[in-house]
């Protein structure tokens, strides 16, 4: 059994052909469950509704969380879609290939995609890793995707710190969101998503190392997303660009 084996379980409900809750199991070195024997672990991942949602004791009955490969409210649905936005002008309007290196619910990952970006997406927790996995699954089956023959973002399992050094190229942009400490403890992590992320993975310590290694990875930027009362991750940014009660940092390598 992996270190995973008391924070998860896998969860098999009679849906689907058990082989597949398995192998999960057994990749993810957990224990396969069923609802009649739940065991005691805090949470799950299972198949509903053709995604893999995770769980917790209080969503066993409400379905889960997944990830979300829709398109943003407001976001234009043509591709790629305009590069508007605090978010885009960060990343830069010429830049061409992306390295999300904490994708987490990869809401940002998706988002650029979507914009045209050339994706790479780098996650360390192999419960995340599973749920992006099955997310860009997922994306392949979407009709504008197969319309214009897409391939969805790559996705990287480890730590982004060592993933960094082996990229085979390097990128013109490495961003990152990582785990800040809420300023209030309810507001900020007040979407269940993000509540559910940080009892997981909690806060990210090695945020300056990390900072170092995309620093050193990146051929042109590094843009760091921050809320708006943290100290920016790598002193004082070339350039800033405020959003909603955040800010996008930039870091240019001259
Ligand atoms: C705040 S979330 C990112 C949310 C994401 N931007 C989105 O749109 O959903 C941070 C994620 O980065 C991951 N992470 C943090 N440090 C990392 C590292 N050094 N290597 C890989 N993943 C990391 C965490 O496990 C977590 O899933």
């Amino acid at each position: 059994m992996s270190a995973l084996h008391s924070q998860l379980a896998i969860l098999f409900e009679g849906q689907g052909d058990v082989a597949q809750f398995e192998l999960l199991a057994e990749t993810l070195g957990v224990s396969l469950n069923t609802s009649t024997a739940l065991g005691d672990t805090p949470f799950f991942l299972t198949w509903r509704e053709g995604e893999l949602k995770l769980l917790d004791r209080e969503l066993l009955k409400k379905g889960g969380l997944s990830i979300d490969i829709a398109p943003r409210s407001g976001e234009q649905r043509s591709y790629p879609a305009p590069k508007e936005g605090a978010f885009a002008q960060a990343i830069g309007r010429k830049t061409k290939t992306v390295v999300d290196a904490t994708t987490g619910w990869a809401q940002d990952s998706l988002c650029l995609f979507r914009m045209g970006y050339d994706m790479t997406c780098i996650e360390r927790s192999p419960i995340m890793a599973q749920l992006i996995a099955d997310a860009f699954a997922r994306l392949t089956h979407e009709s504008w995707v197969q319309k214009l023959e897409l391939a969805p973002p790559r996705l990287l399992h480890g730590n982004a710190i060592d993933v960094l050094q082996n990229l085979d190229t390097a990128p013109d942009c490495v961003y990152l969101d990582p785990m800040f400490p809420p300023k209030r403890k309810k507001s900020a992590l007040s979407k269940k998503s993000m509540t559910i992320l940080h009892e997981l993975v909690g806060e990210d310590l090695d945020k300056e190392h990390l900072f170092e290694a995309a620093f050193a990875a990146t051929s042109k930027r590094v843009v760091v997303k921050s809320p708006d009362y943290a100290p920016p991750l790598g002193g004082k940014p070339s350039e800033s660009f405020a959003g909603k009660l955040l800010r996008y940092d930039v870091y240019f390598k001259s």
